[in-house]
């Protein structure tokens, strides 16, 4: 195999902390304010560079490694971007779920492009891949710049935030959430008022709430039974447009110890919030 060079790197999880819609752009796409940060918990690719310039993509799960995978347009694009003649043999081990709302799709184009920066020494900025990230996805620009962030627009402009670091425990409720389908919902309401960042920071009932709730309560109705079900037993919340909800814990006990009530059809696990990516982390090791 023409392959040099190896990396192994996390994709991790995000959640939106809190979600609010405050108005639609020409084109359709939604503007937001969100509050975005990590988890210590996701996806793990290996990248290998290969010098014949082709793109190999696997994973254990089917499904995943279409042409049309976030992880082989990422690559892609930064082929075209800089003409480079090296290739990459990429390896995927998923752990978050397809249609979540934990940005898995999106993380895993992040660390194609700053793995595959490194791997193939193009020591392009952080600004250019970021941008290169937006043709990809809404989300992907906050998994590059690796910082929990105010979001606004549809997400691209981000100001970097400290925010607490409580434990969470997600729990993904057996459905995949469509991201179009719910921004296409005519009862999605979308005229929140903005609010300053100083005011999100702040916190509280008002601020601290996902504006895509209700839409996805009534579409999605599982959605609902697990956010009742985890709001009986700790300040829950959706992430995205769902499906993942998340509960929030002072302490990993508290973690565990309500993990271990979670009913069988649900999946879910618990992990530490953290402002600054993993995947940042592991790139400066
Ligand atoms: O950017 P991403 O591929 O994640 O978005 C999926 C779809 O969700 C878009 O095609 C669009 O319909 C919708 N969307 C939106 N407003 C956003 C982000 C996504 O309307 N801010």
């Amino acid at each position: 195999m023409p392959e040099h060079g190896m990396l192994t790197l996390p994709a991790p999880a995000k959640l939106n902390r809190m979600l609010h819609i405050t108005g639609r752009r020409d084109d359709g796409y939604h503007l937001l304010q969100t509050l975005f940060q990590f988890l210590d918990h996701g996806d793990t690719l290996t990248l290998a560079s290969r010098d014949d310039g082709e793109l190999r993509l696997d994973a254990e799960l089917a499904g995943v490694t279409s042409d049309d995978n976030l992880i082989l347009r990422a690559a892609r694009r930064l082929q075209h971007a800089t003409g480079t003649r090296s290739g990459a043999h990429i390896s995927l081990r998923k752990r978050l779920p397809m249609g979540g709302g934990l940005g898995g799709g999106s993380s895993d184009a992040a660390t194609t492009l700053l793995g595959l920066n490194r791997l193939w020494r193009l020591d392009l900025s952080l600004d250019t891949l970021a941008t290169l990230g937006l043709e990809l996805g809404a989300d992907v620009p906050v998994f590059v710049r690796g910082h929990a962030a105010w979001g606004e627009g549809i997400g691209e402009h981000l100001t970097p935030v400290e925010l607490d670091t409580p434990w969470f425990v997600v729990v993904h409720p057996g459905v995949g959430v469509s991201t179009p389908h719910i921004f296409k919902a005519p009862e999605l309401t979308r005229d929140t008022p903005p609010i300053t960042m100083a005011r999100a920071l702040q916190g509280g009932a008002a601020s601290w709430r996902n504006d895509c709730e209700p839409t996805v309560r009534k579409l999605y109705p599982e959605v609902a039974r697990a956010l009742d079900w985890l709001g009986e037993r700790a300040p829950s919340m959706l992430t995205g447009t769902g499906a993942c909800v998340f509960a929030r814990l002072e302490r990993e006990e508290d973690a565990t110890a309500l993990l271990t009530e979670i009913p069988e059809h649900w999946q879910a696990f618990k992990a530490p919030g953290r402002n600054r990516s993993p995947l940042h982390d592991a790139l400066d090791r």
